[in-house]
């Protein structure tokens, strides 16, 4: 669930003034690094995937349209994700920055966001990479669970909560997402591949990009990602 970003600390929170944005297969650990910064700096995690499923869980026009794509593992359309995000970052808790997980995921998308951070005058984005062998990803799709109602990411084979099907941080219900099963994680991977691999070279030549071994563990990704954000130029 997007997290919105009580500040925890102030000269945390001042010093980012930035988007950093998650770049990475489905699967590679974007969420559970977006949950930890966004909560170590104060600022809201935006998970377009996250704003998508609301949207579905409250069968509005646009998660009606939304639903049967994501359920095939499709990209949503360009028009659909491109308002959502400018709705949410017009929100006063997005002022000083925020976490972007899940977006952009096109180069239309990354072209447009480039754009709306320079009229809002935010410094660079960072651009974290999370590079990770495809062969490691459906353990850790089929295995993620997701608690219904705080959002927290467990997985039953290497990040199991204390209480199966339970959260531990706040007892919720613990649930698998429609496009987790194994058939779907085929097509998501391919579009992945398709559309949102080349925008690395994208953030490359843009001097943006760096890149996070995110086959290490939990823990050890999230100091490599500490370390990027708080020694960004
Ligand atoms: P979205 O919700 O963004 O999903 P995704 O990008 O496919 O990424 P995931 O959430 O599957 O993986 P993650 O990298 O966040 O991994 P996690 O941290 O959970 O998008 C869903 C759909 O929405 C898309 O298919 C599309 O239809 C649509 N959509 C969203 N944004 C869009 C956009 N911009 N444009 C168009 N369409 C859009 O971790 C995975 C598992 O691994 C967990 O169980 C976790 O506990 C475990 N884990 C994490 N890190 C580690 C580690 N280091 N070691 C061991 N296990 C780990």
């Amino acid at each position: 669930m997007p997290t919105s970003g009580a500040g925890q600390d102030a000269k945390l929170l001042q010093k980012l003034h930035r988007a950093v944005i998650f770049l990475g297969p489905p699967g590679a650990g974007k969420g559970t690094q977006a949950q930890e910064l966004a909560r170590k700096y104060g600022v809201p995690h935006l998970s377009t995937g996250d704003m998508l499923r609301e949207h579905i869980a409250k069968s509005t026009p646009l998660g009606l349209l939304a639903k049967p794509m994501m359920e095939r593992g499709e990209l949503v359309a360009d028009s659909i994700i491109l308002k959502i995000v400018a709705d949410r970052i017009e929100s006063p808790d997005c002022s000083f920055g925020f976490v972007f997980d899940g977006f952009p995921r096109t180069a239309a998308q990354a072209q447009w966001l480039g754009e709306l951070l320079k009229q809002h005058g935010f410094k660079q984005p960072v651009v974290v990479h999370f590079a990770i062998d495809p062969a490691l990803l459906l353990r850790r799709i089929t295995g993620r669970r997701l608690c219904k109602t705080g959002g927290e990411i467990y997985n039953i084979y290497d990040r199991a909560p204390k209480v199966p099907g339970i959260c531990d941080a706040d007892g919720g219900e613990l649930i698998q997402r429609p496009d987790d099963r194994e058939e779907v994680v085929g097509p998501r991977l391919e579009g992945y591949r398709k559309l949102t691999a080349p925008l690395t070279a994208y953030y490359r030549r843009l001097g943006r990009l760096q890149d996070v071994d995110a086959a290490k563990s939990v823990e050890e990704v999230t100091q490599r990602v500490l370390e990027i954000v708080r020694t960004a130029r």
